[in-house]
């Protein structure tokens, strides 16, 4: 079986937390991401690196090639590629709502296709989804929240569809957490101190919070778990 886990939006804050755990736990991540989220280059990247754009097939058909040789396989997949815009009513940008989509969902789905022929059987996907699917609370995320939300649908279709070839597919959705995706971020959230305010841990989560519950879902730790989405999130739902 392969160690190999491929990690979308591996660049960024909580994929690149992912990567260090995935190696903690004897994993060989290769982060797929834009170019433009490792402005150190590619030389500084502690983990291997493809550029990959998940809004492209033929961008994620390149990178899987380069990433997985020939006749090798991979352990699992990591969807962790995301934007957050907002979408505030009478402010929507056309533009930036179809990129939501086109990342958040429509990208998930693209990689699935080229990825899954070569996930070992037995092996793991793990959809990184987020509170916003599940919460109501902030505004100017309905349309990421939306697109948050169908994760949690397709994970559940994708690991029924998938089960028999024993390929686990689960949904980690992250609270708050300390890695600011973008201005937006914060105009959504309200800012550290009123996230943290709505968990009942009261304080927002950390990048390596996440990765522990990935790596977690990746491995066979978590052998008769599929189709879950597990809220990462400091017990904001739930209260
Ligand atoms: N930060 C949070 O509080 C939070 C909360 C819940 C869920 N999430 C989710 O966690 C994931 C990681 O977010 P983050 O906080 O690390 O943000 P981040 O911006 O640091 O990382 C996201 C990564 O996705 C990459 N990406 C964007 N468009 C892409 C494309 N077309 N192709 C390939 N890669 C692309 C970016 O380059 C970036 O490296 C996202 O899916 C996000 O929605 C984050």
């Amino acid at each position: 079986m392969s160690s190999k886990v491929i990690v979308t939006g591996g660049g960024g804050v909580i994929g690149r937390a992912i990567c260090a755990r995935l190696t903690a736990g004897g994993y060989e991540p290769v982060a797929g991401d834009l170019d433009s989220s490792i402005p150190e280059g590619r030389g500084a990247f502690p983990f291997a690196f493809v550029t990959l754009d998940v809004t492209s097939t033929d961008s994620i058909r390149a990178a899987v090639a380069e990433a997985v040789p020939a006749g090798e396989g991979l352990a699992g997949l990591v969807n962790c590629a995301g934007i957050l815009r907002d979408s505030f009513v009478g402010e929507l940008d056309e533009a930036q709502l179809d990129l939501m989509f086109q990342v958040n969902i429509a990208g998930m789905a693209r990689v699935v296709e080229v990825t899954a022929p070569l996930i070992d059987d037995g092996g793991s996907i793990v959809n990184i989804g987020s509170l916003t699917g599940h919460f109501g609370r902030f505004t100017g995320a309905s349309v990421y929240g939306a697109t948050k939300a169908g994760i949690a649908a397709y994970t559940r279709y994708l690991a029924s569809e998938l089960a028999p070839r024993g390929i686990r597919v689960n949904n980690v959705a992250p609270g708050v957490i300390r890695a600011p995706m973008s201005p937006s971020m914060a105009r959504v959230s309200g800012g550290e101190e009123i996230s943290a305010g709505y968990a009942m841990l009261k304080r927002i989560g950390e990048p390596e919070e996440v990765a522990e519950v990935v790596e977690f879902f990746i491995s066979g730790r978590s052998s008769f778990v599929t189709a879950q989405t597990l809220l990462v999130d400091g017990g904001v739902v739930a209260w």
